[in-house]
């Protein structure tokens, strides 16, 4: 039972509690979709917290051929999970390989946990936030000012797949480990 390791707090109360700018900027966060009988999960890093549609929101940046979009696209729901130092290398090994052709959520030393909702996170995680897809946007070069930017935007073009989407989902649930 997730209410026996975590509790509940609100979407305004991560800021009070976390540095959201360590949170995304610094932090790993490990993204899963699926349900207890199927899931992928992988590491990401960059993104943002703020207010869409007056719902407080996240927002990442995924690479358009990532297994875990394709499942978000699908899902629609799926959770952001926070974690303990010490668990770096699970967090790179998510990152290491994609869950399409690769059992690397069998291999991962986690222990997964379901949320009321029926979303999977770990029991081993000190932040979980459940989100609902909200937009998923596609970045486009005329849309973007900046010569940084325009680079960074005209390289990922360059190869297929190689572009990145902009996912942002409503916050609907936050959990933080107890005595956190
Ligand atoms: C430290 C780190 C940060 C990463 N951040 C991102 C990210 O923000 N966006 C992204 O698309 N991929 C990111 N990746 C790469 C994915 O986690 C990696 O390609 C993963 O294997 C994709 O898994 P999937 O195909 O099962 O979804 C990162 C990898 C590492 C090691």
């Amino acid at each position: 039972m997730i209410e026996q390791l975590f509790k509940q707090i609100s979407p305004e109360e991560i800021a009070d509690k976390f540095n959201i700018f360590t949170l995304i900027g610094k932090d790993l966060f490990a993204i899963t979709v699926g349900n207890h009988h199927h899931y992928n999960s992988m590491v990401g890093s960059g993104g943002g917290f703020g207010l869409l549609f007056k719902k407080a929101t996240l927002w990442c940046n995924l690479r358009s051929d990532r297994y875990t979009i394709e499942l978000i696209e699908k899902k629609q729901v799926y959770t952001l999970s926070y974690f303990p130092d010490e668990y770096k290398p699970q967090m790179l090994f998510l990152g290491s390989k994609s869950g399409r052709d690769s059992n690397k959520m069998k291999e991962v030393e986690l222990t997964t946990i379901e949320t009321p909702s029926g979303n999977v996170s770990f029991k081993e995680a000190r932040l979980i936030i459940e989100c609902k897809l909200v937009q998923i946007t596609i970045p486009e070069l005329k849309d973007f000012y900046s010569l940084e930017a325009r680079r960074w935007l005209e390289d990922t073009y360059k190869s297929p797949n190689d572009y990145r989407k902009y996912v942002f989902g409503e916050i609907t649930h936050v959990w933080i480990r107890n005595n956190i």
